[in-house]
Protein backbone atom coordinates (compact mmCIF):
# COMPACT_ATOMS: atom_id res chain seq x y z
CA UNK A 1 0.00 0.00 0.00
CA UNK A 2 2.97 2.53 0.84
CA UNK A 3 4.28 2.09 -2.35
CA UNK A 4 1.67 4.00 -4.16
CA UNK A 5 1.73 6.50 -1.73
CA UNK A 6 5.32 7.04 -1.43
CA UNK A 7 6.36 8.51 -4.99
CA UNK A 8 10.07 8.67 -4.21
CA UNK A 9 12.68 10.30 -1.54
CA UNK A 10 15.77 12.27 -2.11
CA UNK A 11 18.25 14.51 -0.30
CA UNK A 12 18.29 18.07 -1.55
CA UNK A 13 21.74 18.54 -1.12
CA UNK A 14 23.55 21.86 -0.54
CA UNK A 15 20.36 23.65 0.47
CA UNK A 16 20.75 23.75 4.12
CA UNK A 17 24.37 22.41 4.72
CA UNK A 18 26.17 20.96 6.54
CA UNK A 19 22.62 19.03 6.69
CA UNK A 20 20.67 17.62 4.05
CA UNK A 21 17.39 18.75 3.77
CA UNK A 22 14.90 15.57 2.47
CA UNK A 23 12.06 16.00 -0.45
CA UNK A 24 9.50 13.28 -0.52
CA UNK A 25 6.95 12.97 -3.37
CA UNK A 26 3.71 11.65 -2.76
CA UNK A 27 0.17 10.88 -4.05
CA UNK A 28 -2.61 12.22 -1.82
CA UNK A 29 -5.10 9.84 -3.91
CA UNK A 30 -2.92 7.00 -3.05
CA UNK A 31 -3.86 8.02 0.87
CA UNK A 32 -5.42 5.13 3.50
CA UNK A 33 -5.80 5.75 7.00
CA UNK A 34 -3.96 2.16 7.82
CA UNK A 35 -0.84 3.87 6.09
CA UNK A 36 0.02 5.28 9.19
CA UNK A 37 -0.01 1.61 11.37
CA UNK A 38 1.86 0.27 8.19
CA UNK A 39 4.49 3.22 8.12
CA UNK A 40 4.72 3.67 11.61
CA UNK A 41 3.95 7.09 11.72
CA UNK A 42 2.20 8.00 15.01
CA UNK A 43 -1.33 9.46 13.82
CA UNK A 44 -1.70 12.47 16.45
CA UNK A 45 -5.46 13.35 18.33
CA UNK A 46 -5.53 16.84 16.36
CA UNK A 47 -5.93 14.58 12.81
CA UNK A 48 -9.06 12.44 14.32
CA UNK A 49 -11.47 15.47 12.27
CA UNK A 50 -9.37 16.00 9.31
CA UNK A 51 -9.87 15.11 6.28
CA UNK A 52 -8.22 12.79 4.25
CA UNK A 53 -5.77 15.34 2.37
CA UNK A 54 -5.01 16.75 5.47
CA UNK A 55 -3.82 13.19 7.23
CA UNK A 56 -2.29 12.85 4.07
CA UNK A 57 -0.10 15.81 3.86
CA UNK A 58 0.69 15.26 7.91
CA UNK A 59 2.03 11.79 6.96
CA UNK A 60 4.07 12.50 4.33
CA UNK A 61 6.08 15.40 6.27
CA UNK A 62 6.65 12.95 8.80
CA UNK A 63 8.00 10.43 6.85
CA UNK A 64 10.13 13.45 5.15
CA UNK A 65 11.23 14.41 8.94
CA UNK A 66 11.77 10.53 9.84
CA UNK A 67 14.58 10.91 6.80
CA UNK A 68 16.34 13.92 7.80
CA UNK A 69 16.60 12.05 11.02
CA UNK A 70 18.17 9.33 9.88
CA UNK A 71 21.41 10.45 9.91
CA UNK A 72 22.00 11.77 13.43
CA UNK A 73 20.69 8.14 14.49
CA UNK A 74 17.42 9.28 15.30
CA UNK A 75 14.81 7.84 12.30
CA UNK A 76 12.75 5.53 15.63
CA UNK A 77 11.41 8.87 17.22
CA UNK A 78 8.49 10.04 16.65
CA UNK A 79 7.48 13.98 15.87
CA UNK A 80 4.38 14.86 17.57
CA UNK A 81 2.93 18.13 16.85
CA UNK A 82 2.95 21.04 19.84
CA UNK A 83 0.06 22.95 20.63
CA UNK A 84 0.81 25.95 18.71
CA UNK A 85 1.00 23.13 16.09
CA UNK A 86 5.02 23.63 15.96
CA UNK A 87 6.85 20.05 15.43
CA UNK A 88 8.60 18.93 18.86
CA UNK A 89 11.44 17.48 17.85
CA UNK A 90 13.71 15.15 20.12
CA UNK A 91 16.15 17.23 22.32
CA UNK A 92 18.97 18.77 21.36
CA UNK A 93 17.90 18.56 17.70
CA UNK A 94 16.10 21.91 15.81
CA UNK A 95 13.89 20.98 12.31
CA UNK A 96 10.97 21.88 9.82
CA UNK A 97 8.67 20.47 8.05
CA UNK A 98 6.81 21.44 4.87
CA UNK A 99 4.11 20.26 2.39
CA UNK A 100 1.97 21.33 -0.40
CA UNK A 101 -0.01 18.90 -3.06
CA UNK A 102 2.46 15.91 -3.41
CA UNK A 103 5.78 17.13 -1.82
CA UNK A 104 6.88 17.32 1.50
CA UNK A 105 10.07 18.51 2.73
CA UNK A 106 11.94 18.11 6.08
CA UNK A 107 15.26 19.27 7.82
CA UNK A 108 16.86 19.00 11.07
CA UNK A 109 19.98 19.63 12.61
CA UNK A 110 22.09 19.43 16.48
CA UNK A 111 20.82 22.46 18.25
CA UNK A 112 24.19 23.12 18.46
CA UNK A 113 24.61 23.65 14.42
CA UNK A 114 21.58 26.03 14.12
CA UNK A 115 20.15 28.16 16.89
CA UNK A 116 16.69 27.46 14.86
CA UNK A 117 15.85 26.27 11.19
CA UNK A 118 13.10 26.60 8.80
CA UNK A 119 12.40 25.15 5.57
CA UNK A 120 9.22 25.66 3.23
CA UNK A 121 8.42 24.66 -0.14
CA UNK A 122 5.76 26.45 -2.34
CA UNK A 123 4.01 25.66 -5.82
CA UNK A 124 4.52 28.47 -7.85
CA UNK A 125 1.11 30.47 -7.76
CA UNK A 126 -0.78 30.87 -10.67
CA UNK A 127 -0.60 34.57 -11.84
CA UNK A 128 -4.68 35.09 -12.11
CA UNK A 129 -4.14 33.92 -7.95
CA UNK A 130 -1.74 36.43 -7.36
CA UNK A 131 -4.21 39.37 -6.28
CA UNK A 132 -2.47 41.96 -3.94
CA UNK A 133 -0.51 39.14 -2.27
CA UNK A 134 2.87 40.58 -3.26
CA UNK A 135 2.16 44.23 -1.92
CA UNK A 136 1.05 42.50 1.30
CA UNK A 137 4.21 39.96 1.94
CA UNK A 138 6.80 42.65 0.95
CA UNK A 139 7.47 46.21 -0.11
CA UNK A 140 8.64 47.02 -4.07
CA UNK A 141 12.23 47.50 -3.27
CA UNK A 142 12.65 44.11 -1.86
CA UNK A 143 11.38 42.72 -4.67
CA UNK A 144 13.68 45.04 -7.11
CA UNK A 145 16.48 43.35 -5.00
CA UNK A 146 14.78 39.91 -5.28
CA UNK A 147 13.86 39.96 -9.03
CA UNK A 148 14.48 43.73 -10.99
CA UNK A 149 10.83 43.94 -11.47
CA UNK A 150 10.05 45.85 -8.17
CA UNK A 151 6.03 47.23 -8.26
CA UNK A 152 4.99 44.24 -10.50
CA UNK A 153 6.95 40.52 -9.45
CA UNK A 154 5.80 37.94 -11.31
CA UNK A 155 4.16 34.57 -9.81
CA UNK A 156 8.03 33.07 -9.21
CA UNK A 157 9.33 36.17 -7.55
CA UNK A 158 6.33 36.27 -5.28
CA UNK A 159 6.04 32.79 -4.44
CA UNK A 160 9.48 32.91 -3.69
CA UNK A 161 9.60 36.16 -1.29
CA UNK A 162 6.85 34.90 0.57
CA UNK A 163 8.33 30.75 0.60
CA UNK A 164 11.30 32.44 2.07
CA UNK A 165 9.71 34.78 4.84
CA UNK A 166 7.82 31.88 5.59
CA UNK A 167 11.17 29.90 6.23
CA UNK A 168 12.41 32.88 8.61
CA UNK A 169 9.37 32.45 10.54
CA UNK A 170 9.85 29.14 11.42
CA UNK A 171 12.95 28.92 12.22
CA UNK A 172 12.34 31.71 14.36
CA UNK A 173 8.67 30.88 15.65
CA UNK A 174 10.32 27.91 18.57
CA UNK A 175 12.32 30.87 20.01
CA UNK A 176 9.95 33.52 19.95
CA UNK A 177 6.65 31.99 20.03
CA UNK A 178 4.92 34.51 18.46
CA UNK A 179 3.24 35.63 15.12
CA UNK A 180 4.98 37.54 12.55
CA UNK A 181 3.73 39.43 10.27
CA UNK A 182 5.83 39.38 6.55
CA UNK A 183 6.86 43.29 7.21
CA UNK A 184 8.45 41.93 10.52
CA UNK A 185 11.10 40.70 7.57
CA UNK A 186 12.76 42.89 4.84
CA UNK A 187 14.91 40.92 1.97
CA UNK A 188 18.32 42.83 2.24
CA UNK A 189 20.72 40.85 -0.40
CA UNK A 190 20.19 38.36 -2.35
CA UNK A 191 22.77 36.42 -4.60
CA UNK A 192 21.30 34.77 -7.74
CA UNK A 193 24.06 32.81 -8.77
CA UNK A 194 24.29 30.79 -5.20
CA UNK A 195 20.30 30.87 -4.43
CA UNK A 196 21.03 32.73 -1.31
CA UNK A 197 18.83 35.32 0.31
CA UNK A 198 19.68 37.63 3.49
CA UNK A 199 16.66 38.86 5.07
CA UNK A 200 16.72 41.79 8.19
CA UNK A 201 14.94 41.09 11.50
CA UNK A 202 13.01 44.71 11.65
CA UNK A 203 12.02 44.38 15.66
CA UNK A 204 13.40 43.54 18.50
CA UNK A 205 12.73 39.74 19.27
CA UNK A 206 14.94 38.65 21.92
CA UNK A 207 18.28 39.43 23.38
CA UNK A 208 20.03 37.55 20.48
CA UNK A 209 17.51 38.23 18.34
CA UNK A 210 17.64 42.61 18.25
CA UNK A 211 16.16 44.15 15.28
CA UNK A 212 19.07 44.13 12.66
CA UNK A 213 19.38 40.34 12.93
CA UNK A 214 19.90 39.07 9.78
CA UNK A 215 18.41 35.82 9.10
CA UNK A 216 20.39 33.56 5.92
CA UNK A 217 18.02 31.63 3.57
CA UNK A 218 18.45 29.16 0.81
CA UNK A 219 16.52 28.31 -1.87
CA UNK A 220 16.27 25.92 -5.34
CA UNK A 221 13.27 26.21 -7.74
CA UNK A 222 12.42 23.19 -9.84
CA UNK A 223 9.70 22.40 -11.69
CA UNK A 224 6.99 24.63 -10.84
CA UNK A 225 8.23 24.33 -7.02
CA UNK A 226 10.14 26.70 -4.73
CA UNK A 227 11.55 25.41 -1.51
CA UNK A 228 13.89 27.70 0.86
CA UNK A 229 15.64 27.24 3.90
CA UNK A 230 16.54 28.65 6.35
CA UNK A 231 19.81 27.95 8.95
CA UNK A 232 19.65 30.75 11.76
CA UNK A 233 23.20 31.16 13.11
CA UNK A 234 23.73 29.90 16.59
CA UNK A 235 24.78 32.31 19.32
CA UNK A 236 28.14 30.43 18.85
CA UNK A 237 28.70 31.29 16.07
CA UNK A 238 27.62 34.86 16.26
CA UNK A 239 29.77 35.80 18.88
CA UNK A 240 33.07 33.81 16.76
CA UNK A 241 31.42 36.32 13.72
CA UNK A 242 30.29 33.38 11.74
CA UNK A 243 26.82 34.85 11.43
C1 LIG B 1 2.55 27.58 10.12
C2 LIG B 1 2.89 28.36 8.89
C3 LIG B 1 4.22 29.03 9.09
C4 LIG B 1 3.01 27.45 7.67
O1 LIG B 1 1.89 26.61 7.56
P1 LIG B 1 1.26 26.12 6.18
O2 LIG B 1 0.82 27.31 5.45
O3 LIG B 1 0.26 25.10 6.48
O4 LIG B 1 2.41 25.56 5.35
P2 LIG B 1 3.57 24.46 5.42
O5 LIG B 1 3.13 23.19 4.83
O6 LIG B 1 4.75 25.11 4.81
O7 LIG B 1 3.95 24.21 6.94
C5 LIG B 1 3.17 23.43 7.77
C6 LIG B 1 4.08 22.78 8.78
O8 LIG B 1 4.80 23.78 9.50
C7 LIG B 1 5.01 23.31 10.82
N1 LIG B 1 4.51 24.36 11.72
C8 LIG B 1 3.25 24.66 12.03
N2 LIG B 1 3.22 25.70 12.87
C9 LIG B 1 4.50 26.05 13.07
C10 LIG B 1 5.10 27.06 13.85
N3 LIG B 1 4.39 27.92 14.57
N4 LIG B 1 6.44 27.15 13.86
C11 LIG B 1 7.20 26.29 13.14
N5 LIG B 1 6.67 25.30 12.37
C12 LIG B 1 5.33 25.21 12.35
C13 LIG B 1 4.25 22.00 10.98
O9 LIG B 1 5.16 20.94 10.86
C14 LIG B 1 3.30 22.04 9.80
O10 LIG B 1 2.99 20.79 9.26
P3 LIG B 1 2.18 19.68 10.09
O11 LIG B 1 1.06 20.42 10.76
O12 LIG B 1 1.74 18.71 9.07
O13 LIG B 1 3.18 19.17 11.08
C15 LIG B 1 1.85 29.44 8.57
O14 LIG B 1 0.62 28.96 8.26
C16 LIG B 1 1.63 30.44 9.67
O15 LIG B 1 1.14 30.16 10.76
N6 LIG B 1 1.97 31.67 9.36
C17 LIG B 1 1.79 32.80 10.24
C18 LIG B 1 2.95 33.71 10.26
C19 LIG B 1 3.52 34.07 8.96
O16 LIG B 1 3.42 33.38 7.99
N7 LIG B 1 4.14 35.23 8.89
C20 LIG B 1 4.74 35.68 7.69
C21 LIG B 1 6.19 35.41 7.60
S1 LIG B 1 7.12 36.39 8.74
Amino acid sequence: MSSGFVRGMRTLAGLAPPADAVHLRYAPEAYDDRLFAELGIAAPPSLDRAVAKRRAEFLAGRLAAREALRPLGLADRQVSPGEDRAPQWPPGIVGSISHCSGHAVALCLEAGTAAGVGIDVERIMPAADMGELPAFIAKPAEFELLNGDGARPGPAAATLMFSAKESVYKALFPQVKRILDHGALELVSHDRTAGALVLALGLDLAADLPRGFLAKVRYRRFEDLVVSACLLASPGDLQAGRG
